[in-house]
């Protein structure tokens, strides 16, 4: 097949290898809708600097504004003997309205045409996944309002540590979402500059107006160097990297959905939209959401380990390994998307069992720190001798096998006989969370405060 815009310089066509290999309209499809929008501001420059007609810079519009259409109906006909959206929107608009369409590429490359259609895509990505992610955290803060009270254990090493409430342990994550959402919205703004009127690599010398085009495509000025401007990837490595812990702190909230809903732990249930059957064993109840959920962030650290690989040590400027970025950009995006979908859906879905987080939480003798910390507070003893009585205390519950609470006086006066009844005010694990009143701490106090704050500062859509 011969190519229509290579046209003389390959008599023969590129083979199918070639064209197998060097295609990317399989994918770079998904830039249609920049890419038309990127022409339409390179062609109004254009006419406004008389490099071109304005009738000519007329009928580009039109015809611009009907592929458009077309694009957004589904009713355009990609082709892949035309290797890429570029050339295929080129092509058409030669189809549509003949002549004057050879006049738009004046002044331009596809290497700058790619670079800045594909930052106007992560840009998008960018707020469509901050959406998504200020959803979540809604989802977290209406369940941590709800539970602010629900006392359960906090691990260190995944041993029960100290009693936390299950509001407080939801509100870690809205932090690390926000944070998440921080990077994007950091990408965002060094990603925002333009790379349209670099040309192949060098400039042009059409007295262009690149200041024009940037600002008509919602970028805060055009790039200060061309060579830079075609080379650069490092917003969709960013945006990759941001992705990728994103997938991290996803993976871990779904990693402690699949713990707490084991029957072991039983802390949480999911209804049956979230939770499958065995074929094979009646009794179970498989939290397959959240361990996909945790599973797909493989995909993206893929995604971003795949450009990095790309990229590193790739001579300036242009070079085709660049047009393997598209596809990594996109997936990580297609699989974040449903990924916050499904951990927004499973923390509205799931059901805590408040009875057995208390249990658990009572367990493993969660108050020692509170025993402890009441030695230095009432007797004044130094912590670190405090820390020693209370082990020598823990000791000899476990001897007796019960809890701190239930050892009686004489018990604990046997490691410090200044011990008063009052001690056993502060070994309840309701009284240990609600002394945690210290800014950032657990107490249900400080919970229902920074649900408060937390929607302040995360939930534009929805603020009370
Ligand atoms: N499809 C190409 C890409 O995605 C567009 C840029 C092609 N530039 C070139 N000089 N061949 O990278």
């Amino acid at each position: 097949m011969t190519s229509k815009i290579w046209g003389g310089r390959f008599s023969a066509g590129p083979t199918a290898i070639m064209e197998e290999i060097n295609s990317s309209i399989d994918f770079d499809q998904r830039l249609a809708k920049q890419d038309v929008r990127g022409s339409r501001a390179h062609c109004t420059m254009l006419v406004a600097q008389g490099i071109i007609t304005k009738d000519d810079g007329h009928a580009i519009q039109e015809g611009l504004g009907r592929i458009e259409k077309d694009i957004a109906t589904g009713a355009f006909h990609f082709k892949r003997s035309l290797e890429d959206v570029h050339m295929n929107i080129e092509a058409k608009l030669a189809d549509l309205i003949g002549a004057p369409a050879g006049r738009l590429h004046t002044a331009r490359s596809r290497n700058d045409q790619v670079a800045t259609d594909f930052r106007m895509w992560v840009r998008a990505a960018i707020d469509t996944l901050d959406e998504e992610l200020e959803k979540l955290q809604g989802a977290l803060i209406d369940k941590a309002e709800a539970h602010a009270d629900t006392i359960m254990p906090g691990f260190t090493h995944l041993q029960a540590a100290q009693p936390v409430t299950f509001g407080h342990h939801l509100l870690a994550y809205v932090e690390m979402f926000g944070r998440d959402r921080g990077r994007f919205a950091d990408a965002r703004v060094r990603l925002n500059e333009c790379p349209l009127g670099a040309g192949a690599l060098a400039g042009t010398s059409f007295p262009i107006d690149r200041h024009m085009t940037a600002e008509k495509l919602g970028f805060d000025h055009p790039m200060a160097n061309s060579m830079d401007a075609v080379s650069d990837r490092d917003f969709a490595l960013e945006y990759l990297a941001a992705a990728a812990i994103l997938a991290t702190h996803l993976s871990r909230l779904a990693e402690e959905m699949v713990i707490w809903s084991s029957a072991q732990f039983g802390f949480i249930q999911f209804t049956d939209a979230f939770s499958t059957g065995s074929s094979m064993m009646p009794q179970k109840r498989n939290p397959d959401a959240a361990e996909l959920l945790r599973g797909k962030s493989g995909r993206i650290f893929g995604n971003l380990i795949g450009l990095l690989t790309v990229m590193k040590g790739l001579p300036l400027t242009y070079s085709k390994d660049m047009q393997e970025d598209k596809e990594a950009a996109f997936a990580a995006f297609d699989t974040l998307e449903l990924c916050l979908a499904a951990a927004t859906g499973l923390v509205a879905d799931m059901r805590p069992d408040p009875v057995r987080m208390r249990d658990s939480a009572t367990a493993g003798f969660t108050t020692a720190t509170d025993f402890a910390d009441w030695l230095v507070r009432v007797l004044n003893i130094p912590f670190r001798e405090a820390h020693h009585v209370t082990g020598q205390v823990v000791k000899l519950a476990e001897s007796k096998n019960c809890e701190l609470g239930a050892l009686t006086l004489a018990d604990m006066q046997s490691a410090e006989p200044r011990i008063t009844a009052d001690v056993f005010n502060v070994l309840t694990v309701e009284a240990s969370a609600a002394s945690r009143v210290s800014y950032g701490g657990t107490a249900p106090a400080n919970v229902r405060k920074q649900v408060i704050a937390a929607r302040a500062r995360f939930i534009k859509s929805r603020q009370p």
